[in-house]
């Protein structure tokens, strides 16, 4: 048994929405619900490979997200959508957009997520080389009032994971057989 809804989780690159939204998929999936994950970097590649990362872009980028995790989620999929999303009203958007929404807030500090930098991409933005780089040189607004807060400097991904999936059993939007 499934509602549809749309995980959205939002945070610094690095914070860690990937490793977590991926762990709670493979927890979905293992107990037959039906699950889509859409993250940023391979949403990038395809459906907004023409996007930019000026705020206009950014906007577009979460816009086009928004619709087609506007369709998965009123066909009863679990969405599990990782964007950094760093300004509170492309979240808030996607809020009034999808509807049937849950905000993750995936804290971790810029200091935590540079020295993790799993990617290099934050050295690169510090010596200048990726303007307008979220945290860096450009902002990051946190979210005022998540659904859910997790904080990846104090749990451990399976920890944050937990959480989520309690967070979608007792709000009903999953029952699972085995649990
Ligand atoms: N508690 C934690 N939760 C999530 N990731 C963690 C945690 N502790 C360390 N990490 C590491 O931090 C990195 C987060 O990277 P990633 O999930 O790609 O972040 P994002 O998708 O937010 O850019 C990974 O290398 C992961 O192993
Ligand atoms: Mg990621």
């Amino acid at each position: 048994m499934q509602k549809g809804v749309t995980v959205w989780f939002t945070g610094l690159s690095g914070a860690g929405k990937t490793t977590i939204s991926r762990l709670v998929e493979t927890k979905l999936i293992e107990s037959g619900i039906r699950v889509e994950a859409f993250d940023g970097d391979v949403v990038r590649r395809n459906l907004t490979a023409d996007l930019g990362f000026s705020k206009e872009d950014r906007q577009k980028n979460i816009e086009r997200v928004a619709f087609v995790a506007k369709l998965l989620t009123r066909n009863d999929v679990i969405v599990l959508a990782s964007f950094i999303s760093p300004y509170r009203q492309m979240r808030d958007y996607c809020r009034q957009e999808i509807g049937s929404f849950i905000e993750v807030f995936v804290k971790c500090s810029l200091a935590e997520c540079i020295r993790r930098d799993v990617k290099g991409l934050y050295k690169k933005a510090l010596n200048g080389e990726i303007p307008g780089f979220t945290g860096i040189s450009d902002p990051f607004e946190e979210p005022d009032n998540p659904d859910i807060a997790l904080d990846t400097e104090i749990e451990e991904p399976v920890e944050s994971a937990a959480k989520i999936i309690e967070y979608l059993k007792q709000h009903r939007y999953i029952t699972l057989e085995r649990p």
